[in-house]
């Protein structure tokens, strides 16, 4: 009876133990790169006692996830961090539905070390409430090495030189551009054309500041004329295509490029591929020096008593020096802190942390529109819409404009 209830008790304070150990995370990382980094995580927070429960909504961009989350937070369910870019933060701090992090921030030394282009979506009210994990860049291209060899194609310039390129690539039989029909990816391209076409201040003006001038300027139709173009270069079968599958396409020599953000190296390196061997990496003709980023935080959300320990456990590990190496080494992104050495990161993920400090100084580090650092989710939502529906040739590009000033008047 007493040995009975001596392993009762034990087993009993086992699973409280690992109620308490355990951390669930909400997250859009379900590709292969994106499980590949997912895993020096949870093996990370594994090596410190956390056990990682596994709660993943496909989709990228994260609009998937954000839906799941608040029908959790409204069921009264939070988990115990979310995944989230930019301005999602600031909503989720408005609410009130975040921890109070600034303990272990002020422990860690946060405020020295992150940038402040994140800190302000990681701080609400003066609060640390989501620990950055990485920071991405939209306006690269990601090209098939051996396809560039055999047409003897350089890397293109500007708009122009990347018309060519796709033209002969087109030409040679090839998919041309890689790319899957979905809002998201067609916004993400928007960012790299928008900032090519117009430069740094027009982005800024248009995108970040909203100003419907810039929204519905010739430059701005010239951005639409582009998209146009870059519409004419990919397959038949490109509607609803997963990311993921638009860079295996590359991979694999059926296409000669995609415009994506710097997760897609993920894929690349998880099929075993290098920079400058089977892959080249490139920043989007016509923006070199600028740099449209996003930077994936987690959230954590306020939770009872038992959760906390490992919440924190987390919240400290994510932004622990050799993590933030281990982890975008892998993922494609580049550290969010300032003091990372760029020794293990292989020639595109060196040139993205160059990238990201020169624009940091130059002042043409610019929110990802595409991917919520530039307006909130309702403006985010309404250019999505116009460039989606332009993109499949619903609008012409006069239309898209006057599309484009109206929505996000409307969505404000
Ligand atoms: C996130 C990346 C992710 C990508 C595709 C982006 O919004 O910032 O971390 O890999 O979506 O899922």
């Amino acid at each position: 009876m007493l040995k009975k209830l001596a392993l009762a008790t034990a087993i009993a304070a086992s699973m409280g133990a690992n109620a308490a150990d355990q951390v669930e995370v909400l997250h859009w990382w379900t590709s292969g790169g994106e499980a590949a980094a997912l895993n020096v995580l949870k093996d990370d927070l594994g090596g410190n006692g956390v056990t990682w429960q596994d709660m993943p909504v496909a989709g990228g961009g994260g609009e998937g996830a954000m839906t799941v989350l608040r029908a959790r937070v409204t069921a009264n369910n939070a988990p115990t961090a979310a995944q989230m870019l930019g301005f999602d933060i600031q909503d989720w701090g408005a609410q009130g539905a975040a921890a109070d992090l600034n303990d272990v921030a002020a422990a860690e030394g946060w405020d020295a070390v992150v940038p402040a282009a994140l800190q302000r979506f990681s701080k609400y009210d003066g609060k640390w409430i989501a620990a950055p994990v990485n920071v991405h860049s939209t306006n690269w291209v990601w090209a098939n090495k051996a396809i560039f060899d055999e047409l003897g194609l350089g890397m293109p310039l500007n708009f122009d030189q990347l018309v060519d390129a796709l033209d002969a690539i087109q030409a040679a039989g090839y998919t041309a551009l890689a790319h899957g029909g979905q809002a998201w990816q067609d916004a993400t391209l928007f960012d790299s054309v928008v900032l090519a076409t117009g430069g740094v201040d027009f982005y800024r003006k248009a995108m970040i500041d909203l100003d419907e001038a810039a929204l519905g300027s010739d430059t701005m139709k010239m951005a639409f004329d582009r998209m146009a173009k870059l519409r004419s270069y990919v397959d038949d079968n490109f509607s609803g295509r997963d990311w993921n599958l638009a860079s295996s396409m590359v991979i694999n020599k059926e296409a000669g490029m995609q415009i994506m953000g710097d997760w897609a190296k993920g894929e690349f390196l998880n099929a075993g591929q290098t920079p400058g061997e089977e892959f080249l990496c490139f920043r989007f003709p016509g923006t070199a020096g600028a740099v449209t980023f996003n930077s994936d935080q987690f959230v954590m959300f306020a939770v009872g008593d038992d959760r906390q320990s490992a919440q924190g456990q987390m919240a400290k590990a994510v932004l622990s020096p050799s993590f933030q190496s281990a982890f975008n080494v892998v993922k494609g992104s580049v550290p969010a802190r300032t003091d990372v050495s760029d020794a293990d990161f292989d020639a595109c993920g060196k040139k993205g942390m160059r990238d990201l400090a020169d624009a940091n100084m130059n002042g043409s580090l610019l929110g990802s529109m595409a991917h919520g650092h530039a307006a909130p989710a309702a403006v985010k939502n309404a250019v999505y819409d116009v460039v989606t529906a332009h993109f499949n040739g619903e609008f012409s590009s006069d239309d898209a404009v006057a599309e484009l000033v109206a929505a996000v008047a409307d969505a404000q």
